[in-house]
């Protein structure tokens, strides 16, 4: 049996070195780059078109984004906004506690526990320049963001910013009850 074991030993540097080897062939593999020509197809593009059916993964408002900021306001805006009603408030308390009461507080006073640590303090909702911003700005800003505040358009969808901006009216109101506290359960989602 020793004569074998003796091949085994050779033959595992002899696999190692078969397995560089194979990489470093992928690496250097022959390849188009993107919208080059190619003569291997009728219209000598190496780009193919996605086939009949394909489904693009990103689309819609935010597909043109790199940093979560949107696509031109007028193209956002074109989500009409839902009448008012209970539910819709109810939705737009909720969402608003996870997006943006760390820093407007819940209140909308503008004292959200990150104003508090030092980022700068937002205007409270309450007062009077916001009072008589109209919904489709305030819905813009929350899509876009405003100066320091970043845009919310990658994680805050356009329904649910209208949804939001409900409850900024509630907010504004100082209305401590209509569509005041979200279900516990998450019933509304
Ligand atoms: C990281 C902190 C932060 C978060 C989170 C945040 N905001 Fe703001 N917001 C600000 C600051 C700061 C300003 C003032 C911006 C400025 O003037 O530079 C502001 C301004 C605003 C304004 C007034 C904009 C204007 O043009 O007058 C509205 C409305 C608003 N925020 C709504 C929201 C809503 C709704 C959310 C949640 C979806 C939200 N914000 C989340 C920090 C934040």
């Amino acid at each position: 049996m020793k004569p074998r074991r003796r091949w085994h030993a050779l033959l595992l540097p002899l696999l190692a070195a078969g397995c560089t080897r194979v990489s470093n062939d992928m690496a250097d593999q022959p390849r188009y780059d993107p919208a080059t020509s190619s003569p291997a197809f009728a219209d000598q593009q190496a780009t193919r078109p996605p086939v009949p059916g394909t489904v693009a993964h990103a689309r819609g408002d935010v597909a043109a984004m790199s940093s979560g900021r949107a696509a031109p306001t007028d193209e956002v805006a074109a989500a009409a906004q839902p009448p008012d009603s209970e539910g819709l408030r109810l939705r737009g308390h909720e969402r608003y506690e996870i997006y943006c009461l760390p820093c407007h507080g819940a209140r909308g006073a503008g004292d959200g526990e990150v104003v508090r640590r030092g980022f700068p303090a937002p205007p409270p909702f309450a007062g009077a320049a916001l009072r008589a911003t109209p919904d489709a700005q305030l819905y813009a800003v929350i899509l876009h963001g405003s100066g320091r505040m970043y845009p919310f358009a990658d994680r805050v969808s356009p329904a649910d910013a209208w949804a939001i901006v409900a409850y900024l009216r509630v907010l504004q109101r100082g209305s401590a009850t209509a569509g005041a506290a979200p279900p516990a359960t998450g019933a509304s989602r």
